[in-house]
């Protein structure tokens, strides 16, 4: 089956249904979402979008928060056009219906929230349930709109790009790589479908399900990533994975985030023995950089033996918790944890990507119709370790930047036949007897990565990563080829070869920057490594 659309979304988070928005102002749309269309990371963000809203802010010092949290790794470029365009995006999403909370006095001014790094009051929240609210909302918007279609439980598969075609004896010439859609799967029927674009936008999100405890949903698989690398684009910075420091440590509890925002409120992180321990790290104590604050849990339960540390809000009234934080309050109270009265029992987990498909200052890769952006993107950013709150903000403004740039994109486009695309080959595939080699691969690789390649690195855990890796790449192969594709088998694909990126990327940065730390190198070594580590096929 095949089906042409100008511009083919991959992915319906916050960067997929913005950049939809407004790109169907130039044409038809169609967005593929490899589960229900809600079931993003945007839907479970917590503390919210940061935004130089407060006439006590400045532009100047988000600009100079972001880089300094970046650690010296931040495009100082992009960083201004990001800040400066935070407060219209904001707007934008207030039009659009976003109910962000406003302060209790009646004035209707938003409500900012504060979070580690930050030194302001700048994050706009809806509670502590921003991103359910902004994706409620965005996919009204998309819902009304009849040039956009939404298919669900789709997963691209791979890029078809021109190299591809000439392969196959479609078209002849060789000019510059462009990409043409993609091969997507549709699991009700599990047909292979030939999506045929003249603009191609990956925006599949982060890759925290690559580590045995993240804060991720299962969408996270850094498709976006595999499927941009196999076709060819550059991959940057790889190595720096943020893990949060405050995912809630419970038997029961999967991937559920206590929000930096509960810091922001005066939460306290606590030892087993109830000791604060923060002063000892960083003079900003508990609502330091991010991955600060991470290393430093880390440390103290290498010393102390202990499973968890504790986060403590308890010395704030029930009623200011409960109204600030609902849903929190309320996931807690499930595993009988009421952090009105008792301390929660926190770690850190992987979180966020902060490497990615590097792209321009419109989110354009080095594939011609191709964009990427939202987490999947490494647009400069964020450097080696994101500030809080800076990820739906990057979203939103790169998905405004590469729309504008690619209605430009497609008009080139408009001449070109779109009916060339050859159909998915499945060659002598059948169905695999043996799914339970993919499940003690996926649970390889998530624990490989979680021991060897996580908060604090080595050279000879790197290498051990590497050789397990390969091991599980090598099974993968003699699998894909041989039988037929499922999401399973596609998501294992993309978690080994994205494990595989973050395990070269940090095997060449010689030095401790940011989130990457390796013992082996536990300095900063601006002289070599003040760049971006740069991959690609
Ligand atoms: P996502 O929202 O993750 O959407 C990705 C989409 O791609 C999904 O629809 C998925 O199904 C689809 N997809 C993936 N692969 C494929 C494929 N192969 N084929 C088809 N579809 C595919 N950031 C902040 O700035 N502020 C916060 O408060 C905040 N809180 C967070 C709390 C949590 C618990 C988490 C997990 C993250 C948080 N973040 C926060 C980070 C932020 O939410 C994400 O970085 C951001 O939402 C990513 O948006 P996105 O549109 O790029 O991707
Ligand atoms: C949080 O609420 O702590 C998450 C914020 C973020 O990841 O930016």
């Amino acid at each position: 089956m095949e089906i042409m659309t100008d511009y083919l979304v991959i992915g319906s988070g916050i960067a997929g249904l913005s950049f939809a928005l407004k790109a169907a102002k130039s044409g038809t749309v169609a967005i593929i979402t490899k589960k229900e269309r809600m079931e993003t990371s945007t839907n479970y963000a917590q503390g919210g979008i940061a935004s130089v809203v407060d006439i006590n802010d400045s532009f100047d010092f988000h600009v100079r928060d972001t880089l300094k949290s970046g650690d010296g790794l931040c495009n100082k470029k992009i960083v201004d056009i990001v800040v400066k365009d935070g407060p219209e995006r904001i707007k934008e999403l207030i039009q659009f219906g976003v109910n962000f909370s406003q302060m209790s006095d009646g004035s209707g001014d938003l409500e900012l929230g504060m979070e580690g790094g930050h030194s302001k009051r700048r994050v706009v929240h809806t509670k502590d349930h921003t991103g359910r609210e902004v994706e409620r909302a965005l996919l009204e918007k998309v819902k009304e709109n009849k040039k956009i279609t939404v298919y669900e439980d789709h997963m691209a598969i791979d890029l078809i790009t021109k190299s591809k075609l000439i392969k196959r004896g479609i078209i002849s010439s060789e000019t510059s790589e462009s990409c043409w859609g993609a091969y997507v799967l549709n699991e009700d029927n599990g047909q292979v479908v030939t999506f045929i674009a003249r603009i191609t936008v990956i925006a599949t999100g982060g890759a925290g399900k690559i580590y045995l405890y993240t804060s991720n949903p299962d969408i996270a698989t850094g498709d976006g990533v595999a499927i941009g690398y196999r076709a060819g684009v550059k991959v940057a910075n790889m190595e720096f994975v943020q893990f949060h420091p405050t995912c809630l440590y419970h038997p029961l509890a999967k991937n559920f985030l206590i929000s930096e925002a509960v810091r922001g409120e005066g939460g306290i992180l606590l030892d087993g023995r109830g000791n604060r321990f923060m002063e000892k790290y960083h003079p900003m104590k508990d609502l330091a950089f991010r991955d600060v604050v991470a290393r430093s849990i880390y440390l103290e339960l290498k010393k102390s033996g202990d499973e968890c540390v504790y986060l403590d809000i308890t010395h704030r009234s029930p009623d200011f918790i409960k109204e600030r934080f609902p849903s929190i309050y309320e996931n807690c109270l499930k595993y009988h944890i009421d952090i009105t009265s008792q301390p929660i029992p926190v770690v850190p987990a992987a979180h966020y990507m902060c490497g990615g498909i590097m792209t321009d200052e419109n989110g354009a890769t080095n594939i011609k119709n191709l964009y990427a952006i939202g987490e999947v993107a490494c647009t400069g950013l964020h450097g080696a370790n994101r500030l809080a709150s800076n990820s739906l903000l990057e979203a939103l403004v790169f998905a405004k930047r590469a729309a504008e740039r690619s209605e430009k994109e497609l008009l080139e486009n408009m001449h070109i036949p779109l009916s060339k695309a050859p159909l998915w080959d499945c060659g002598g595939a059948t169905d695999s007897e043996e799914m339970i080699v993919v499940t003690h691969n996926w649970d390889e690789i998530r624990r490989t990565m979680w021991n060897y390649v996580g908060i604090v690195r080595t050279n000879k855990r790197l290498a051990r990563a590497r050789t397990r890796i390969e091991n599980i790449q090598a099974e993968i192969r003699e699998y894909y080829w041989d039988f037929i594709v499922t999401r399973d088998l596609l998501e294992l694909r993309n978690i080994a070869l994205v494990a595989e990126l973050i395990i070269t990327c940090a095997s060449m940065r010689k030095e401790s920057r940011g989130l990457h730390y390796n013992l082996d190198y536990p300095e900063k070594d601006d002289e070599h490594w003040k760049r971006n580590t740069v991959i690609w096929k």
